[in-house]
């Protein structure tokens, strides 16, 4: 089999799943922004080819920090909340805290659309957008999937869920997988996104456990 078409094939199911839940489905639009903020692929192109052009490991970051905000609660910029009086954080949860990156690069999207189209674009569509554009960028432009769009940005966050609900690399496969499946994802989803970890740094502590698990 082609790997190639195979990756392409399944990165755009498991997006195509990941944002197209059922109830989602009714909801989302590919021309949301049409017309309130027809440059807005253009912005985010941008702010993504700026964000990978000046550190390349910015493509795998952005891909995660959409992953991780999709597995708590929905894609729903719950990820990108700080602490507040009412909650705990999922950016400072333990898959997130101090390997969660592209924040700045999310922040600076979000202030070139404010100028373009202001109050328009919700911050979980920007995440949903700079995943697949770091892909693009990283993939040599053929991996390229359409997103639909209308995600409301979450108004808290849930650490706990986070800690929990996350598929952590010291799991069983089982585990792992039972995780995907609560989601509505399939075992081609576990491979997908596994494989998408290829890509990027990970932290050395990562690779320590490993040595002493065998
Ligand atoms: C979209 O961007 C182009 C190029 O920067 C600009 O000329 C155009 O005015 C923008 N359109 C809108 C509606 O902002
Ligand atoms: C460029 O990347 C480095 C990390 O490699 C980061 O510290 C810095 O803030 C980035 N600069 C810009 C302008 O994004
Ligand atoms: C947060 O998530 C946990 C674990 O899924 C759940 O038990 C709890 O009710 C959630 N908290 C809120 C405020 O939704
Ligand atoms: C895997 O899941 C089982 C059943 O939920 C649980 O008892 C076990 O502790 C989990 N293992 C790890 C390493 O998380």
């Amino acid at each position: 089999m082609d790997p190639n078409s195979y990756s392409t094939h399944s990165l755009f199911s498991l997006f195509v799943l990941l944002v197209l839940s059922p109830l989602a489905f009714t909801q989302l639009d590919y021309r949301f922004y049409d017309s309130t903020c027809p440059n807005l692929t253009r912005i985010v192109r941008y702010g993504v080819w700026s964000a990978i052009s000046n550190d390349t490991r910015m493509a795998a970051s952005l891909l995660r920090l959409h992953f991780h905000d999709c597995f708590v609660n929905g894609c729903d910029g719950s990820v990108l909340l700080d602490d507040a009086s009412s909650f705990m954080s999922e950016k400072n949860a333990a898959p997130n805290h101090n390997s969660v990156r592209g924040f700045e690069v999310i922040d600076a999207i979000k202030a070139n659309l404010e100028k373009a189209c202001p109050s328009t674009v919700s911050c979980a569509d920007i995440v949903a957008l700079a995943a697949r554009e770091a892909v693009y960028f990283a993939g040599g432009f053929i991996y390229y999937w359409s997103v639909p769009l209308g995600r409301r940005d979450g108004t808290t966050a849930n650490q706990t869920a986070a800690n929990q609900q996350i598929p952590s690399p010291f799991e069983p496969l089982e585990n792992i997988t039972a995780k995907f499946t609560s989601k509505g994802l399939e075992f081609k989803d576990v491979v997908v996104l596994s494989g998408a970890h290829t890509i990027g740094f990970a932290q050395c502590f990562t690779f320590k456990q490993r040595l002493f698990n065998f």
